[in-house]
């Protein structure tokens, strides 16, 4: 990969990465539409990275549909789709992590210990690998791209993170390859974390600027709809990511609930 990579980008071409764990969706296709947009080369990577997996979590059930993706992947523009194996990222012996102090403290860095020293760990060693111009993140995993661009900053890589916006179903549900384990009736539950999203910032555009009401507010949408499981629903900077007393423009509100036992997140920006 490494040395296509550096065919790819003679005669000044710029390379447009777009790192995944397979399972494609539209969200994952917005990207590498845009991706194709910004760079004469486009790079996808499919690889469902251990290290950022809970012991608890769902790595062994992760959907791999590597014949499926590449049936997404062939309307666009893609000179490569990378799938490393885990013995190749992760050879023996490796013990080299990368750790984004703050960032990774608090939202789904708090309940998922260690998710963010793997991301960004993984994220590190692909760029290093693709040595894109651009990469390409999606805001429905906001604090991963809070993450990446402040490690792409602190380490001085020189990769234009450009980040896109949440896709979704017509009904709002965020589209995640975590939606394929829902049934019917944890499908309906799940439109609730995008409802409560939504009734907040209209409550915010109603001029509600108290925090702990709008997030009442949002909490109440989801328990309506049977949601207890709420791992956190919070507002925050959406730059630092740290807590803010009166809410502002601009702010983020973000969501992360189990229904049965999926792991669902979504987020908006006031
Ligand atoms: P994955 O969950 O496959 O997501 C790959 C990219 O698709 C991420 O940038 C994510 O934010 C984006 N994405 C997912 N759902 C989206 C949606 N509904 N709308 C817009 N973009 C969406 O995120 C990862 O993989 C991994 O952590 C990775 C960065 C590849 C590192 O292993």
């Amino acid at each position: 990969m490494n040395e296509y990579s550096k065919e790819l980008k003679q005669g000044n071409h710029k390379i447009a990465f777009v790192p995944t764990m397979g399972a494609l969706h539209d969200g994952h296709l917005s990207l590498v539409s845009r991706a194709n947009e910004v760079a004469e080369h486009t790079v996808v990577s499919i690889f469902v990275n251990p290290t950022q997996f809970g012991q608890n979590e769902d790595f062994g059930k992760y959907t791999r549909d590597l014949e499926g993706d590449m049936d997404k992947l062939s309307p666009y523009r893609v000179d490569t789709i990378f799938t490393p194996e885990a013995k190749d990222i992760y050879p023996e012996n490796f013990q080299t992590y990368l750790e984004v102090a703050e960032l990774q403290k608090v939202l789904c860095g708090k309940s998922r210990p260690g998710h963010f020293r793997g991301v960004a760990t993984v994220v590190l060693k692909l760029f290093n690998i693709v040595q894109p111009d651009f990469a390409i993140f999606g805001q429905k995993d906001f604090q991963q791209l809070k993450v990446i661009e402040r490690l792409v900053k602190d380490l001085h890589l020189g990769v234009e993170i450009i980040p896109m916006p949440i896709v979704r179903e017509k009904d709002g549900l965020a589209l995640s390859s975590r939606n394929a384990y829902l049934s019917d009736e944890e499908r309906l539950k799940a439109l609730s974390l995008s409802k409560a999203l939504s009734s907040i910032k209209a409550s915010f555009q109603g001029g509600c600027k108290d925090t702990g009401k709008l997030l009442e507010e949002g909490l109440a949408v989801l328990k309506n709809s049977d949601v207890n499981d709420i791992d956190y629903l919070e507002i925050r900077d959406s730059e630092n990511l740290e807590l803010i007393k009166t809410t502002q423009s601009g702010n983020l509100v973000a969501v992360a609930a189990r229904i049965g036992n999926t792991r669902l997140i979504d987020n908006i920006i006031l």
